[in-house]
């Protein structure tokens, strides 16, 4: 099998990770529950992975980094605390996945907000200033996907940051975190939004948000957090106010294993990696007639390692299913979750083919993929089965 799915879920993951989550599951106890010794070294699994997290995003604050089971709650979370009110208007990219869409559409649609959308350039790239121009004086939050989970563009967020000034602004790392060095974000970023089992490594089940300080929360979901037992209201403090309910402490531990392996491999070097694999892989398939790359093609580094593609008489359904099938080349096709995206590239609904690298793919591998492509473009489609 050749997987080239990591922007769905990251695989292979190092042993250190699976290790983690042996060692937490095997321990009987629930954190800031009881306080017994297991009880309070589940505690410290917990710890250790706001401490990991905080790392990698340079957050100084611990106790504002908050648990979830993925990025997708997190946003949901973020959005619910801002205190959005009737006809605030929120800015968002038109790359937005649905994590982040749905939500959007919900309060438009609940006539709580407007929404407008920042459209990339023809190359596929955001442009801090188009974000400038659309801010209007009630722009209360800016909503942004890191990188393109569809194009692999990666957004110039600080640039937009600066170019918006006091507006908050809501960062969708699900692509970016454990991809890239980002740990200047806790010095300017207002809401940061990971998930934990793509880059980061970790397993399903895992992932987060930190707000700055200033910026409001409330909670989606409400219940036991071992602080505060004697009240029948959810703790008013972070984290706990966002962490009903026990969390996932073996997911948790593997989330801790996966962010101190990158750190320790070093960011910069999974960057340089990364970006030598989709160099590889872009200037090999820009050879092939009939195959269309959408957004930045070869030669443009502000890019995530994903790129989708389509090639003229293929599905992308087929395309997928011919690689698979032909080569055990895992890849993702259809819409990626984001419609938005697909409508801003001209590829709804048939969407596109997504290759998406990861820390363990190889060079090797990289061009193995566009030779199978080549020789796929050569036919009109895939071989019927017999
Ligand atoms: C850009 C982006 N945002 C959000 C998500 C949602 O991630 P999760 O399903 O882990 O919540 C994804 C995952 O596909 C994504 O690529």
């Amino acid at each position: 099998m050749l997987y080239l799915d990591n922007a769905a879920t990251s695989f292979p993951k190092p042993q250190e990770v699976i290790d983690a989550i042996t060692i937490a599951l095997n321990a009987p106890a629930s954190p800031g529950r009881s306080g017994h010794k297991p009880a309070l070294e589940a505690s410290r699994v917990v710890y250790r992975a706001r401490k990991a997290i905080a790392k990698l995003f340079g957050i100084g604050n611990l106790e504002r980094v908050a648990f979830t089971p993925n990025i997708t709650w997190a946003i949901n979370i973020a959005l619910g605390g801002i205190g959005l009110k009737a006809y605030d208007h929120v800015l968002s990219s038109a790359l937005e996945h649905n994590s982040t869409a749905r939500p959007l559409a919900l309060l438009a649609e609940k006539n709580i907000i407007t929404w407008e959308t920042v459209a990339p350039g023809p190359d596929g790239l955001l442009r801090a200033e188009d974000f400038a121009s659309k801010l209007k004086p009630n722009t209360r939050l800016v909503v942004l996907c890191h990188g393109s989970n569809v194009t692999g563009a990666l957004a110039p967020a600080k640039a937009i940051k600066e170019a918006i000034g006091e507006v908050p602004i809501l960062l969708d790392l699900a692509q970016t975190a454990g991809a890239m060095p980002l740990e200047d974000l806790g010095s300017w970023a207002d809401i940061i939004t990971f998930t934990g089992h793509k880059g980061l490594l970790g397993p399903t089940g895992t992932g987060g948000l930190y707000l700055k300080e200033g910026i409001g929360f409330q909670p989606l979901a409400v219940g036991g957090t071992g602080s505060r037992s004697e009240s029948l209201s959810q703790p008013d403090f972070l984290p706990d106010a966002l962490e009903a309910g026990t969390l996932n402490t073996h997911g948790l531990a593997g989330l801790a294993a996966g962010v101190n392996y990158l750190l320790e491999k070093g960011l910069d070097k999974v960057r340089e990696h990364e970006l030598n694999l989709v160099s590889v892989f872009l200037e090999d398939i820009s050879k092939i007639s009939k195959l269309s790359i959408l957004g930045p093609g070869p030669g443009i580094l502000q890019r995530v390692s994903t790129v989708s593609l389509n090639i003229e008489g293929w599905s992308s359904s087929d395309l997928a299913g011919a690689l698979e099938a032909e080569y055990g080349i895992m890849t993702r096709s259809g819409l990626h979750c984001s419609p938005l995206a697909h409508k801003a590239m001209g590829t709804f609904p048939g969407g596109a083919v997504r290759f998406s690298f990861g820390l363990f793919n190889t060079l090797e591998e990289a061009r193995l993929a566009a030779k199978a492509l080549e020789e796929l473009s050569k036919r009109k489609t895939a071989r019927k089965k017999s």
